[in-house]
């Protein structure tokens, strides 16, 4: 555990300088030397390139992103560290939904591998903060969250896909995703099992969701943790819940799939049980849609905070139920 909280802490400084490092001229107050050690590379993706990426991976601080369109929403996905290569979060597949569903700058935020960092064009880099949406799974989440503080809440959205628990449970606000890090914060939990759960067990943002109650092993993920960690180690056990919520966010994004529709309810067993009082509700509150179009749920957020929010899924993609 001592190795984790080391690790994640590097990670989470020197990420925070190159993720600010892209956003803009403003990020020059935060750069540190430190950051020339950390190997990130930022890979564009748009409907001009949609399967060879542009990177920024100069170090003399210039990139070639000849398809960065400044009018267009800029979306970043970043794994966490934990989620390496081998345990089936392809960043390719949300590229390629987001790709199929909108004119996006889309950015896959690579830190496995890559050059020194650099400082980029910041004249070229300067985003529309309004039209960012950094999307962070596991420590990426939280690295999405110091990002958005970083910016006093003013980047446009952050989804947190099951962020990290581990170090992270009890925390203050200030060292974790919480809802004033953007305009809007949505977060899919998928591991939260107390203790033992890879994912966070509080919630991180105006809407949270439990899909099948978040602390229970997701549909499809038959996994017995403790025989699992004896026979394959650690990862091989968390792994399939902790992606889920990768998959999940995934499968929102096509809209002819079936809507991921979720239900505010105090815990799962009643949610199950059709306790929850929901038609007392404004019916924006009572239901989100869990994943990409949770942003409908924006012009609601202040009512919505602090609660959870409840679904099921089947086993496989698209997973949802409509
Ligand atoms: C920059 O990207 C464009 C478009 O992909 C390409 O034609 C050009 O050769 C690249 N320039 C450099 C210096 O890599
Ligand atoms: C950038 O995006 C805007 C909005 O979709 C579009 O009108 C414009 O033509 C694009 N610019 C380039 C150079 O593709
Ligand atoms: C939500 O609360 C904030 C802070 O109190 C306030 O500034 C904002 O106008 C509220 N938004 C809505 C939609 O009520």
């Amino acid at each position: 555990m001592n190795n984790y909280n080391t690790k994640t802490t590097m990670l989470l400084k020197l990420s925070i300088v190159t993720l600010i490092g892209i956003l803009g001229t403003e990020a020059f107050l935060f750069w540190s030397p430190s950051a020339q050690q950390f190997n990130t590379k930022f890979n564009l993706y748009t409907r001009r390139n949609p399967v060879l990426e542009q990177s920024i991976i100069h170090p003399d601080g210039k990139g070639n992103l000849t398809n960065f369109n400044n009018s267009l929403v800029t979306k970043f996905v970043m794994h966490g560290w934990d989620a390496p290569q081998g345990l089936g979060l392809s960043l390719e597949s949300i590229k390629n939904e987001w790709l199929n569903a909108g004119d996006y700058n889309v950015f896959i935020v690579d830190w496995s591998q890559g050059n020194r960092l650099l400082s980029y064009d910041q004249s070229k880099s300067r985003l529309d903060l309004n039209k960012v949406h950094i999307v962070g799974h596991s420590l990426g989440a939280h690295i999405a969250g110091l990002t958005g503080k970083a910016f006093n809440g003013r980047i446009g959205r952050i989804t947190g896909l099951d962020p990290a628990g581990p170090g992270f449970n009890g925390k203050p606000s200030t060292e974790k995703l919480s809802p004033s890090d953007a305009q809007f914060v949505d977060a899919i939990h998928t591991d939260a099992v107390p203790l033992i759960g890879l994912g966070i067990a509080e919630n991180s943002g105006h809407v949270d969701f439990y899909p099948n109650g978040g602390n229970l092993h997701q549909p499809g993920c038959y996994i017995n943790r403790i025989t699992e960690v004896v026979d394959n180690g650690l990862s091989a056990a968390v792994a399939c819940n902790h992606l889920r919520a990768y998959d999940y966010y995934v499968a929102s994004i096509n809209t002819n799939n079936p809507k991921g529709v979720a239900t505010q309810c105090s815990n799962f067993v009643s949610y199950l049980a059709n306790w929850c009082n929901v038609d007392a509700m404004d019916n924006n509150v009572a239901h989100a849609i869990m994943g990409e179009q949770a942003i409908l749920s924006k012009p609601y957020a202040n009512s919505t905070i602090g609660h959870k929010y409840y679904l099921t899924t089947t086993i496989s993609y698209p997973y949802f139920r409509g």
